[in-house]
């Protein structure tokens, strides 16, 4: 998950040669990248690479990923005409990710998953509001404050978008749909319900496909979080496993939570922290082992290799 490629020395040299936007609409490049880290850590899900800003271009937003920083946007959106000047665009807009989606499906075996996702809609808007990533939010929380009927129509714009996204993502055959709705933990639970998850809702409902439910610091919105969607709600590290999967119900499937930063440390300790994920998961279906956020860049791919192993040898193991 989330620039898992960086740590990959296949994905640098071919990012050397290429831009990311050049990568990600050509199917060909996109397909090879999306399937690189399966091919070396041998894991059952495919994520296709993308970044969420990607629809956005699309609606007619210039956006650059700055390495070491994120999306940057060129002319950050503060007004009703900035949003009205947004374009929905039709599924063909999308047409080399369709495509990498499709090769992407062919060349996997039948029990490795392709997963699309796109960004929550309150995440997106918060770029697109801020201009960059930001520590407080403040701006994209003072157009929300301020200007609610802004703020509605830029998650209408966004959500009608984002629904047509995945659902030509499903219809070319990704076999799970991700809503990454990575900073809406820093939002409190009742602006989160009322401002937030309606929007969505509507995202997650665009597909018949199972949909997985993410963000981070969300420990208090994951009953909020799964009343809005989701078959599997993404947990990440800062709440035990067992402890989330109470709070997004017994009926939902959950995915996490390994501390992404634990495989900087000594091997002993992946081992004994990837145990306690899967041993408070307790061999219930519906458990999809994962890290709490995305692999670090400066992670050694021989640790995730390993990792991967030990969890289906594991999870093997209590399946017999
Ligand atoms: O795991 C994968 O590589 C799958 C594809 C993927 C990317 N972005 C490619 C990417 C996915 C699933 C994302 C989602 C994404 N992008 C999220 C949601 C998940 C999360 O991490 O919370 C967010 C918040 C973004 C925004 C974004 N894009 C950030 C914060 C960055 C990193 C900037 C940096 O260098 O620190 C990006 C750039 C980006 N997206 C890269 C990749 C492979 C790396 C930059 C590059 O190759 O030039």
């Amino acid at each position: 998950m989330r620039q898992a490629g960086r740590s990959l020395p296949e994905y640098r040299a071919l990012r050397e040669r290429n831009t990311f936007w050049e990568v990600a609409h050509t199917p060909e490049l996109c397909a090879q990248v999306t399937l690189q880290p399966v091919r070396r850590h041998g894991v059952d899900a495919a994520v296709m690479f993308a970044d969420i800003m990607t629809p956005v271009l699309a609606m007619g937003v210039d956006v650059e990923l700055v390495e070491g920083v994120g999306p940057v946007v060129a002319q950050p959106l503060r007004t009703l005409a900035d949003v009205e000047a947004l374009i929905v665009p039709e599924a063909d807009a999308f047409a080399p990710l369709l495509e990498a989606i499709r090769i992407v499906r062919t060349e996997l075996g039948e029990h490795q998953a392709v997963v699309g996702f796109c960004g929550g809609p309150f995440t997106v808007a918060a770029y697109l509001v801020e201009g960059r990533p930001s520590r407080e939010f403040a701006v994209v929380k003072e157009l929300m404050y301020r200007e609610p009927a802004v703020w509605r129509a830029l998650l209408d714009k966004l959500s009608d978008c984002f629904a047509r996204y995945v659902a030509a993502q499903a219809g070319a055959g990704a076999d799970v749909v991700q809503l990454f709705d990575s900073w809406a933990g820093v939002l409190s639970p009742h602006d989160y319900e009322e401002r937030v998850a309606p929007w969505s809702a509507r995202v997650l409902a665009a597909v018949d496909v199972p949909t997985i439910h993410f963000g981070t610091g969300t420990a208090t919105l994951l009953p909020a979080m799964a009343r809005a969607g989701g078959d599997v709600i993404g947990l990440d590290w800062r709440i035990p496993l067992d402890d989330g999967w109470k709070l997004a119900g017994e009926d939902r499937g959950v995915q996490g939570n390994l501390d992404p930063a634990v495989l900087l440390g000594p091997w002993e300790l992946v081992e004994t922290a990837a145990r306690d994920v899967l041993a408070r998961a307790g061999g219930r279906p519906g458990h999809i082992f994962n890290l709490g956020h995305g692999v670090l860049p400066r992670t050694d791919a021989s640790v995730v290799t390993r990792l991967a192993e030990l969890v289906q040898d594991a999870t093997v193991e209590a399946r017999v």
